[in-house]
């Protein structure tokens, strides 16, 4: 039988996706899903559903011994964007919210965790071309500070506790099944649904602004295959980098005027651009490559192609 698992966060850009992968590969009754408000998402229609705060840590482990979770994916956080707004909450939610996870698998509640952080755990003093995993970081937004020191517990709790907690630094994440929130590289989805509703699009990043994104798909597959990985092979204890593909506004503007030839980029930038200035412009994931065999599938060609596909173009 499959280990049950538990998603926090659900309801989000990752959650939903991988909700719906897990269910396909696990099962429905054995893949519960939660958020702290309900969704009239149809991927959620016959959903094992609970409402769940992750700040409520009784909440959380009624959960957890109610269906005998053993694997939890904790995907609920404030991202870059909305964290600059309100910085306090985003500290409290996105660092209680993995103690209070990490202390389940610390009292041998539940076996493994999936935690996410990004790219954003680097910062402006990083080489920023191929940033290597072991790097300068120095992050300078409160996102990236909290994602810096929940990998710096993670790596912790495995070596003190031996808790078996695998992470992903995600690049930006592009898919059409699900809509991000508050990030800063919300752009690259914001960017189809109007080049197909209104053949334009006005961005808040620099033109030349490049950054590592992910296609859905390539990051799905990956975090299972980590979580999959046997635990020996998995010699990261903090997080993994991930590639992705690299690519600037301009340059994914271009791609998307092949498919549609009237599509126009405008820009306007606004404080989001400083944030994604202080990040890397390409990653280096040897690491995830030689420990559990990480190879992606989509280049920008091909992800554009399949997002306009998929979005009815
Ligand atoms: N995509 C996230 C953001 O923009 C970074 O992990 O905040």
């Amino acid at each position: 039988m499959a280990n049950k698992t538990l998603i926090i966060g659900a309801t989000g850009q990752i959650g939903t996706e991988l909700y719906l992968t897990l269910v396909e590969k696990h099962g429905r009754e054995n893949v519960i899903a939660s958020d702290i408000r309900s969704t009239d998402n149809s991927a959620f229609a016959k959903a094992k559903f609970e409402m769940l705060d992750v700040l409520d840590s009784d909440q959380l482990l009624k959960i957890v011994q109610k269906h005998d979770i053993k694997e939890v994916y904790l995907l609920a956080a404030l991202l870059s964007a909305t964290a600059e707004k309100k910085p306090d909450f985003a500290w409290k939610l996105n660092m209680e919210g993995l103690f209070n996870v990490l202390n389940l698998a610390k009292d041998k509640i539940i076996d493994k965790i999936f935690w996410p952080s990004s790219i954003a755990v680097f910062g402006p003093n990083t080489p920023s071309d191929n940033t290597p995993q072991e790097t300068i970081m120095q992050p300078t937004t409160v996102y990236g500070i909290s994602k810096l020191a929940g990998e710096q517990w993670c790596q912790y709790y495995f070596e003190q506790y031996g808790v078996d907690v695998r992470s992903i630094r995600y690049p930006g994440l592009i898919g059409y099944k699900s809509a991000p929130g508050g990030g800063t590289t919300d752009y690259d989805v914001d960017i189809f649904h109007k080049a197909i509703s209104e053949s334009k699009y006005t961005c808040f990043l620099e033109q030349d602004m490049a950054l590592p994104m992910m296609y859905m798909p390539d990051a799905i597959k990956a975090t299972i295959q980590l979580m999959e990985a046997a635990k020996e092979k998995v010699k990261v204890r903090n997080s993994y980098n991930l590639a992705g593909i690299s690519f600037t506004p301009d340059q994914i503007s271009t791609e998307i005027t092949k498919h549609i030839p009237e599509f126009k980029i405008s820009y306007e930038i606004d404080f989001r651009n400083k944030i994604a200035k202080s990040w890397p412009n390409s990653i280096d994931d040897t690491f995830a490559q030689k420990d559990w065999g990480w190879k992606q599938a989509y280049s920008l060609e091909s992800m554009v192609t399949d997002m306009l596909n998929n979005l009815g173009k």
